[in-house]
């Protein structure tokens, strides 16, 4: 495991994107208490969210910026907070969910949203976003079913950047899919779709390598 994969790592990029008022006020502990709620379960957990910031913020720079990359950087380390209040263990399993499984798992994108709204400013802006990070560009996602341009820009960035962060890390149960398998994968699953905005498909490619 690349040692820059880290909490450390993590928080380093956020604080390299402070930039408003609120922000600032974060301490290191704060941050690290949300991180580590569910980050330290497992390596595997922490590594997924520097990919999804890495890989939120190098898109939003690719379209010209139009997120607060503070914010941006923020919702991607939040954006899973929700398992943390699943009691179900339903992530993670080398199995297909069950139909009453797979309702439990997707409570967690609301649950991470309501999380966000009590813990203040600036959680509360990027509660939106936690909420809504498995919305698909066809409107097969949830917990709203947005569909297309009506799905906010920091939405779309971080539904790519998750998808490639899940697949490029290893889990107890299987090895990291390679660069190869995982263009596939996603491009099978944007024909199936679309799932990802089809304007930020020409960066796969730069976004696998960033995984290397
Ligand atoms: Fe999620
Ligand atoms: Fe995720």
């Amino acid at each position: 495991m690349d040692a820059s994969l880290s909490v450390a790592f993590v928080v380093t990029q956020f604080k390299t994107h402070l930039q408003h008022a609120h922000a600032k006020k974060l301490t290191d502990r704060v941050l690290l208490a949300a991180v580590a709620t569910y980050g330290d379960k497992e390596m595997s957990v922490r590594a997924h969210l520097t990919l999804v910031a890495r890989g939120s913020l190098f898109l939003n720079e690719k379209k010209g910026n139009p997120v607060q990359s503070s914010s941006l950087c923020l919702a991607a380390l939040m954006h899973d907070i929700g398992k943390a209040a699943v009691m179900d263990n339903v992530f993670g399993l080398p199995r297909t969910l069950s139909p009453e499984e797979d309702i439990i798992k997707r409570k967690h994108t609301v649950l991470g949203g309501q999380i966000c709204q009590k813990l203040g400013e600036p959680f509360i802006s990027v509660a939106p976003w936690v909420r809504g990070h498995h919305e698909s560009w066809n409107g097969s996602g949830y917990p709203d079913g947005l569909k297309g341009e009506t799905i906010p820009h920091a939405l779309r960035f971080l539904r790519l950047a998750d998808v490639i962060g899940a697949l490029r890390i290893s889990r107890r149960y299987r090895a990291a899919f390679s660069l190869e398998e995982s263009f596939e994968i996603l491009q099978t699953m944007q024909r199936n779709g679309p799932v990802f905005d089809p304007s930020l498909m020409p960066f796969v490619d730069d976004l696998l390598a960033l995984t290397k």
